[in-house]
């Protein structure tokens, strides 16, 4: 083989070798080593054979020369591709700053919907002289069911309903035990609202998901009568649904008041041509005077005060507000759902 024959290899072994690189440079400034490697002026790899045409016959040299430049533009042509991938990937444009671009949008979180309306829960309380509780959701069966006159037979307990850890403790099924926590350690009088998660054996549909938010209210005090209850709950219902909005109180049980009610709501909504309209009923809540039984057990003298308390989803009052279709909704995360209550 001549000279000029193994020049011509070296060049196209370089060439194989450069493009190789090329591909393999994952940021600009590796690209910018790889350019410099091999097409650099002085050190660069094609400079240094183009400096050995020297030692060819003349009438050789043009044929070298030619493939030097065919190699030099062929890998030019691949580091300005490179350069572009690299820079849509990184989002930079190379530092040349374009004014004329429309601004990139900042992404904007915001407080997801059931969040919003515990918020807005809290808020209206707040202004009832309620401030806000919390207690943990890994409980113990006595302030799950015990301390809230809920025997441990009692159907709630079973295991069918309610999620059990080791230790003998369990994933709190409302936000009721609070209600002990707060009396155990606060002398009354006690207003307080106390938003939580609560967690219950059950099936992941549209109207059930094993872990949902709850929000208990609780009043203690001297004197408390369920006049003071109906009167919270009406005024809470006005100030939240709008003046119109009626309330109705169905006798029920619950372990831990006596007496104990369902409430339902109707609220009245403006129909297109501006007149207005009455909902059906829909149950928002239970509720009812504090059983004496649980002021006892947290400690608090029956004799001398009682209380009212109510517990309240605020998924469901979410899925109202907002023409929410499916709980699910609530816990599946998905961006598109969400998005719709960003920035708010
Ligand atoms: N803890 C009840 C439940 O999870 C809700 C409830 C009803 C809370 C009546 C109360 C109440 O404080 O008085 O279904």
């Amino acid at each position: 083989m001549t000279q000029n024959g193994s020049l011509v290899d070296e060049l196209q072994q370089l060439e194989a070798r450069a493009l190789r690189a090329v591909e393999e440079a994952a940021s600009a400034d590796a690209l910018e080593d790889v350019r410099i490697t091999f097409l650099g002026r002085k050190e660069g790899r094609i400079s240094g054979i183009l400096r050995r045409l020297g030692e060819l016959e003349p009438e050789e040299r043009p044929r070298v020369g030619a493939e030097a430049n065919r190699v030099k533009s062929r890998l030019q042509e691949a580091l300005d591709r490179r350069q572009e991938v690299l820079e849509e990937a990184s989002g930079t444009d190379g530092g040349v700053l374009d004014l004329t671009l429309p601004g990139r949008r900042r992404w904007q979180g915001g407080r997801h919907p059931v969040t919003r309306v515990i918020d807005e829960l809290v808020e209206i309380f707040r202004g009832l002289g309620f401030t806000r509780a919390r207690g943990p959701e890994v409980e113990t069966e006595w302030y799950n069911f015990e301390a809230l006159n809920t025997p441990l037979d009692h159907p709630a307990a079973d295991e069918q309903d309610t999620l059990y850890l080791m230790g003998g403790h369990l994933l709190r099924s409302h936000t009721s035990p609070v209600q002990v926590r707060v009396m155990e350690t606060h002398a009354p009088p006690i207003r307080v609202l106390a938003p939580g998660m609560v967690y219950r054996r059950d099936s992941y549909d549209a109207t059930h998901t094993p872990g949902f938010a709850q929000l208990e209210g609780l009043a203690v005090d001297e004197g408390i009568t369920f006049v003071d209850l109906k009167a919270t709950l009406a005024e809470f219902a006005r100030r939240y649904w709008g003046p119109g909005t009626r309330i109705r109180f169905r006798p029920s049980f619950f372990p831990f008041t006596e007496p104990s009610a369902e409430v339902d709501v109707k609220r009245a909504v403006q129909r297109a041509d501006g007149t207005e309209e009455e909902t059906d009923w829909l149950e928002i809540m239970g509720a009812g005077m504090v059983d004496p039984a649980v002021l006892d057990a947290a400690g608090i003298d029956s004799e001398r005060y009682t209380g009212f308390a109510f517990g309240m989803g605020p998924g469901r009052i979410g899925l109202l507000k907002y023409g929410i279709p499916d709980l699910r909704l609530y816990l599946d995360n998905d961006i598109r759902f969400l998005q719709q209550f960003s920035g708010r």
